[in-house]
């Protein structure tokens, strides 16, 4: 299999190689890497959850009476009562009336779009849309148009000459590599107008935006007809749900290869998810993320940055793929673990280093992390 080898090398030479990072603690403000503490500017752990006493308690306790697998799928024998009280307690804090949880967000994606879209049908995409909406529109064999980052009025365009069976404007809530929102109200109008199905991925926004930390919907204080997101990021567990009507969700647990055709979420990560739902409504951990956030955009500002994000993912833009790479070594030698993001994730030249924040990080750990941006952006000119 030389091919391969020359694949590979292909991929070095274009700066693309991919390896794995390793590290040596919990996803905590300050981590463990090689031998060395880092401060960690990179995790979906946005609230600081997987390491919340209540959380950890909650995951032993599953496996303590529910054991560590699943041992099926949910609808063969794997559906232990824990997964039916994990949908009801997001359907809850969703406020919708029903809720069905996929073992990974990107099945819950890859699962729900070619269920509800098929041959005939036209799915509008936004273009910086994560990978999972991208690999659920092929599955589905529709028509699928790409609109500019963000555009409502292209949406607009391709729907008033369209004549096709159903449509579905699909798009992430917080986007994922950029930390900018969809402009859901615009979004939401259009879509009344002609008659088009609504879908956000709210991966990035679910616990973390809206007045009762729901996600994108319940910050613009409007409703969306499928409603996907993840309990991988702030809800500080796995796996991903759909969340919506009656009738929705119970054509899904019928149509959604990805749900019907593997096992069930571990006992342990569905325990830990509905911890994290109650510690979100008890606690308000989105507080301390969004002080968070606004301490270091002003420290970055106040260093020359522009920023485009309004969320606690705020890219800083490297451009091209040895700059990327290039800028997030010094930056690791600098004692701060981000993660340098390059194509085919993000758009060539478009290289970035992806920072975030979490609820947990101390004034110290921001300050001292702007500080290393401070060198990186001396020495690269960012
Ligand atoms: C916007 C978005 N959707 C879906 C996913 C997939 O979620 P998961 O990691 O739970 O499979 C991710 C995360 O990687 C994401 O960023």
């Amino acid at each position: 299999m030389d091919w391969l080898n020359q694949e590979l090398a292909d991929i070095r030479n274009k700066g693309l190689y991919r390896r794995l990072n390793t590290i040596q603690s919990a996803q905590t403000p300050r981590i463990m890497k090689n031998g060395r503490e880092l401060i960690l500017l990179s995790s979906n752990n946005y609230l600081g959850l997987t390491d919340h006493p209540k959380v950890k308690k909650a995951a032993t306790n599953a496996i303590a009476e529910y054991g560590t697998g699943a041992g099926g799928s949910r609808l063969t024998s794997g559906n232990t009562e824990l997964f039916d009280q994990l949908e009801e307690k997001i359907a809850q804090f969703k406020d919708t009336e029903a809720t069905l949880v996929f073992s990974t967000g990107y099945m819950a994606n890859t699962g729900t779009i070619p269920a509800m879209m098929d041959k005939g049908d036209l799915i509008l995409s936004d273009e910086l849309n994560h990978a999972s909406i991208i690999d659920g529109c092929r599955f589905s064999h529709s028509e699928v148009k790409v609109y500019p980052h963000r555009d409502a009025s292209c949406i607009e365009k391709i729907l008033q000459s369209s004549r096709h069976q159903k449509k579905l404007i699909v798009t992430d809530g917080i986007f994922s590599m950029d930390g900018d929102m969809a402009p859901l109200p615009q979004i939401k109008e259009i879509a009344e107008k002609h008659d088009a199905m609504v879908m956000v991925d709210d991966a990035h926004a679910t616990g973390v935006l809206g007045k009762h930390n729901r996600g994108t919907a319940d910050h613009f204080n409007l409703n969306v007809d499928i409603n996907m997101g993840t309990m991988s990021k702030a809800l500080a567990s796995m796996g991903g749900y759909v969340a919506g009507s009656y009738e929705l969700i119970d054509y899904l647990r019928n149509r959604a290869r990805s749900f019907i055709y593997s096992t069930a979420l571990s006992p342990p990560t569905a325990a830990a998810a509905m911890a994290a739902i109650d510690v979100i409504e008890k606690e308000n951990p989105a507080k301390k993320l969004w002080n968070n956030v606004d301490l270091y955009r002003k420290g970055l500002e106040d260093m020359g940055f522009s920023i485009n994000s309004n969320t606690q993912i705020i890219p800083l833009m490297t451009g091209d793929s040895r700059r990327t790479l290039d800028s997030a070594a010094l930056l690791e030698k600098q004692g701060v673990f981000a993660l340098g993001i390059r194509p085919p994730t993000v758009p060539d030249g478009k290289g970035r280093i992806r920072t975030s924040l979490m609820a947990t990080h101390s004034r110290k750990d921001i300050d001292d992390a702007l500080f290393a941006i401070g060198v990186i952006k001396e020495k690269f000119g960012l």
